[in-house]
């Protein structure tokens, strides 16, 4: 991409990033709402510090390890003597300007920038899960669903991952996977089927796909239906071949599959293990497809997500399948 395009894909994130915090006051920003999420006010300056550590300084910024993911757990997030909104503010902002001014530079290795807007959007996401938890976000551009009954995927191989440009390394390498054939459902589960199912009135939407469902509370309701999650590359095959047949296969929630997040044959960690690869292993369940919060330069078909099998803070739902 040219540094143009990079641009403008970085401000598009900074402009999402801005709109979801604009209307916040500083109590709103700097409140630990739950132990599951950091203070707003720490994702902001993380994005900032995670953009100057991967294109600035390789890995030499000024703030220490306060804003790195791995050095605090989200919980003591809201002790630390992190920048208040305003100097938060004033941090991304200088961060960001010192970027664009190196960006011909930066266009070289286009993949770091890539990341950073990446993973600013996913942080756009985290934020608005913590102004859910806080009564501050509400699911109004959640789809409604209107398809009925399954369809069948037919067995043989197909090619599983993606070796895009950007990418991340736990999509890659693509590769042959040859599954047998089964059916997946068409819709999303609804609040109304799920409701039944764990005889509570839903609160949502009739008509709306069910939210902040954790993986073992999914899978049971498929099993109470007579069926099961389908497995992650299973997923990624419907979602591939019959696009048009699965609705709202991205966009409206994550759906969980029945896979542990682990690395594809010929993994190779890039550019830092700390991104997947402390994850893999039979701990972390994955989770495809996107939210109605996240965006589409993340909610590719092959974006793997992977969360703990009781968390529902996540925009999480269900979509069922069967053995054929
Ligand atoms: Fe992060």
């Amino acid at each position: 991409m040219s540094a143009t395009e990079l641009e403008a894909v970085l401000e598009h994130a900074r402009k999402r990033t801005e709109a979801l915090l604009e209307p916040l006051d500083d109590e709103q920003l700097t409140r630990q709402v739950s132990p599951l999420q950091s203070p707003l006010v720490w994702d902001l300056a993380h994005i900032g510090y995670f953009e100057e550590h991967w294109l600035l300084r390789n890995g030499n910024g000024e703030l220490g390890d306060l804003y790195d993911s791995f050095a605090h757990e989200r919980a003591e997030r809201g002790t630390l003597p992190i920048l208040s909104p305003g100097e938060a503010r004033a941090y991304v902002r200088k961060v960001r300007e010192e970027v664009l001014e190196r960006l011909p530079e930066l266009a070289k290795d286009d993949f770091l920038v890539g990341m950073v807007a990446q993973h600013e959007l996913q942080h756009v996401e985290t934020m608005i899960q913590t102004l859910a938890l806080a009564g501050l976000a509400g699911a109004d551009q959640l789809p409604k669903v209107e398809a009925g009954g399954d369809v069948l995927v037919p067995g043989g191989p197909f090619t599983l991952g993606s070796d895009e440009p950007w990418a991340y390394d736990n999509e890659r390498p693509a590769h042959v996977v040859d599954l047998p054939p089964f059916r997946i459902d068409r819709a999303l589960v609804t609040n109304a089927e799920y409701g039944e199912f764990a005889s509570s009135p839903d609160s949502g939407g009739e008509n709306e796909p069910v939210q902040h469902v954790s993986f073992d509370a999914a899978e049971a309701y498929a099993r109470w239906v007579g069926k099961r999650l389908p497995t992650e590359p299973e997923w990624e095959k419907a979602a591939k071949l019959l696009d048009d047949e699965l609705e709202h296969a991205r966009g409206a929630v994550w759906q969980w599959t029945s896979s542990f997040f682990d690395g594809y044959p010929g993994f190779r960690a890039f550019p830092y293990r700390e991104y997947s690869e402390v994850f893999f292993g039979q701990t972390y369940r994955v989770l495809r497809g996107g939210s109605w919060v996240t965006d589409p330069l993340v909610a590719r078909t092959t974006f793997r997500n992977w969360d703990l099998p009781e968390r529902r803070q996540i925009f999480s739902g269900i979509r069922c399948a069967s053995d054929a």
